[in-house]
Parts: C-alpha cells; sequence; structure tokens
C-alpha cells in the first residue's frame, strides 16, 4: 500500500475511485484532520485496507472488493495467463476474509466471480471485470438515490432525526444510505436538524458524519452515545435513521454496535426507526440476526482513543462492532426498491422475489 499525494481534490463521493488504472482509497482513519488517498496496487492490498478500516462501511467495502477482483485478476493473468482464474482464488479468500459483518463484500465478490467463470482462458480479463467493478459501484451510487428520496417520504413533518455512525457517502458508492435520506429530507425541505451518536470507539459520528454533513450546510449536533435517550425524551426528533451491514431475511437488522440501544430507547419514546440499505445488504441466506457473524475487533480500540491509552491498567475489554436490532423494533426498511414497513419473513422475501 502506497500513500501518494495526488493533484486530484477529495470528495466525500471519492472515498473509493478508480483512476489511471489503479484503486484509491480516501483514508478514513484520518479525517477529518487529513485527506490522505491510499493506492491498492494487488488485492492483498485492498484486502488489508479493509481490515485495517482505510475504508469502512458495508456498500463502500463491497466497491472496493468489486475494484479488489480487478487487482486479483490482473496479477493472475500476468503470472499465469491461462490459469488465471485459479490462480486468483486465493485472493479472492483474502477479500472475503477481510471483514465479517458486512455482506456486502460477500456479495461483489461472488457478483464478480460469477462474472470471471464465465470468461475465456485466453483472454485478459481486466478489462471486463473492471467494467462490473464499476457498474457496481454506480449501481450502488444510483441506489443510494433512490432509496434516499424514498426514505424522506416517510418524514411528514419537518423534525429533527437521529443517525449512528456514517452511513454517508463515505460508507458507500456515494451519496450515502442513511445520510442519503437525510441529504433528500433536506432538499425536500423536510429536516430541521441531524443529532449525530459520537459512535465510540472509532468517531464514525464525529468524525465522518459530521464531516459530510458540514460539508452539505446541514445543520448536525454531535452526541455522546450515551446521550440519545435525552435527547429523544426532549422531543423535537420523530426518525431514528441509521445504515446496515446485514439484514436477516427476518428483517433483523445489524449495524454499529449501539444500533441496538438506540432502537430500544426510539421505542421507549415513540420515535420511529428507519434503516436505509440497498438490497445488495439483504442476506436471504441468513434467516435471523442470531445468524449474523458480528466482529469483534481490539481491545485496544476500545481501551483508548485516537491511538492514545485512556483505560485503566490492568482493564479488559469486550469490542462487539456491531449489533442486531431485532425486526420488532423496525419500523422501515427502506431499499432502492421499496419501503417495507414493519418488516418480517413474508414482506422480506416479497421484496427479494
Ligand atoms: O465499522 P464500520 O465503520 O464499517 O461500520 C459501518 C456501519 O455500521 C454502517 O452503519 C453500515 O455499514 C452501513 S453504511 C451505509
Amino acid at each position: 500500500m502506497k500513500t501518494p499525494v495526488l493533484a486530484r481534490k477529495a470528495s466525500p463521493d471519492d472515498a473509493v475511485f478508480w483512476q489511471d488504472d489503479n484503486l484509491y482509497l480516501l483514508d478514513q482513519r484520518v479525517l477529518p484532520l487529513k485527506e490522505t488517498f491510499i493506492h491498492c496496487e494487488t488485492a492483498g492490498d485492498a484486502a488489508r485496507a479493509i481490515a485495517d478500516m482505510v475504508v469502512r462501511g458495508a456498500p463502500a467495502i463491497g466497491v472496493t472488493a468489486a475494484y479488489g477482483v480487478v487487482l486479483a485478476a490482473r496479477d493472475a493473468w500476468r503470472e499465469a495467463g491461462k490459469g488465471w482464474r485459479q490462480a486468483m482464488r486465493e485472493d479472492l479468500s483474502l477479500l472475503a476474509a477481510a471483514r465479517p459483518t458486512a455482506v456486502n463484500l460477500g456479495w461483489a465478490i461472488a457478483r464478480m466471480d460469477q462474472l470471471a467463470r464465465t470468461l475465456p482462458d485466453d483472454a485478459n480479463p481486466e478489462p471486463t471485470l473492471l467494467d462490473e467493478a464499476r457498474a457496481i459501484h454506480e449501481q450502488d451510487i444510483a441506489a443510494n438515490h433512490t432509496l434516499g428520496d424514498l426514505g424522506a417520504t416517510l418524514m411528514q413533518n419537518k423534525t429533527s432525526v437521529i443517525t449512528h455512525c456514517n452511513a454517508g457517502a463515505l460508507a458507500t458508492g456515494g451519496y450515502g444510505t442513511a445520510l442519503g435520506v437525510i441529504r433528500s429530507a433536506w432538499k425536500a425541505g423536510k429536516l430541521e436538524r441531524v443529532y449525530a451518536d459520537e459512535t465510540r470507539p472509532w468517531l464514525q459520528g464525529s468524525r465522518l458524519t459530521a464531516w459530510e454533513l458540514v460539508r452539505d450546510g446541514i445543520p448536525v449536533s454531535l452526541l455522546a452515545d450515551g446521550a440519545a435517550a435525552a435527547r429523544l425524551a426532549a422531543g423535537g426528533v420523530d426518525w431514528v435513521i441509521v445504515g446496515s451491514d446485514r439484514i436477516a431475511a427476518n428483517g433483523d437488522v445489524a449495524n454499529k454496535i449501539g444500533t441496538y440501544s438506540l432502537a430500544l430507547v426510539a421505542r421507549a419514546h415513540g420515535v420511529k426507526v428507519m434503516v436505509a440499505a440497498p438490497t445488495s445488504t439483504i442476506d436471504m441466506d441468513c434467516p435471523t440476526g442470531a445468524d449474523i457473524p458480528i466482529e469483534t475487533r481490539d481491545a485496544s480500540e476500545l481501551l483508548g482513543c485516537g491511538g492514545k491509552k485512556m483505560a485503566a491498567a490492568g482493564a479488559e475489554a469486550w469490542n462487539p462492532v456491531f449489533d442486531v436490532t431485532p425486526a420488532g423494533l423496525v419500523d422501515a426498511i427502506v431499499t432502492e426498491r421499496g419501503i417495507i414497513l414493519s418488516p418480517n419473513t413474508k414482506k422480506l422475501r416479497q421484496h427479494m422475489a
């Protein structure tokens, strides 16, 4: 992985981009203090960037993995010629293992692999696979615009909302899922203010969501994660709007740790919960939330902050980075195909048919 200085200016829509036959990732670990790009030369670089949180957010991970497959095929063609398909298997496994919870990762690799299996042995696979990765990227942006506009129609009154983690342009191909709804609601004049949970320990809320919203001129106030209940009790917030890493076939939703507690307090205060996600986040092979693999990251991420040790020496930590919100606490799932109110297995099956 290299960190070149590029002439190209970063924009929130450029978390992942392919330029001059190369994959670049905006390094989200150091935003908003630095806008630095990481250059991925190999599929291994892309896998490492996903595991290390250079790029994060389920759809952005999927888009990165799709370009990672292009890099894998490029190297395999150079090294093995006609044997390229077999030669890239190891890289595909490396990419798939980078993070466990976001189903968009496996979804994108499977889509790329399916195409790879139809390609001839004796021709360079890179151009065709690159077209497919670009299609995955563009379709994700288009899906976010569609679901963003759809989600905004659910907001009846001009209101404030709470969001958790970052489900914005940075977490997707562009525009965002939860932030897609928020952007569309803002354009429609339906949004007062966004309350963004800071989202410990990686601070995706205060570093990334706030960065995106400030750049868009959308009023944003940060909340300590534990402040959401008090904020909802104070009134003026009609919706909690979040993204997802994987939605099970029964409508249970895996998202950033803390989403479950936010949904519980929302229900206690009569505030509705909207989950905005493309259909690539729905996993019909996963019956319930209990079947979703939940990533646990290193304790050091929780015991410190910004790379500095904070916790008392000797303290240990339990650090699952996602939780599951049961379908019963979700008022609406919004995808590019439409709105599922009070989701359940039957409705999800119909939606995905
Ligand atoms: O650990 P992260 O930052 O990858 O977690 C991201 C989230 O939980 C997002 O809410 C989710 O991926 C949806 S992004 C559109």
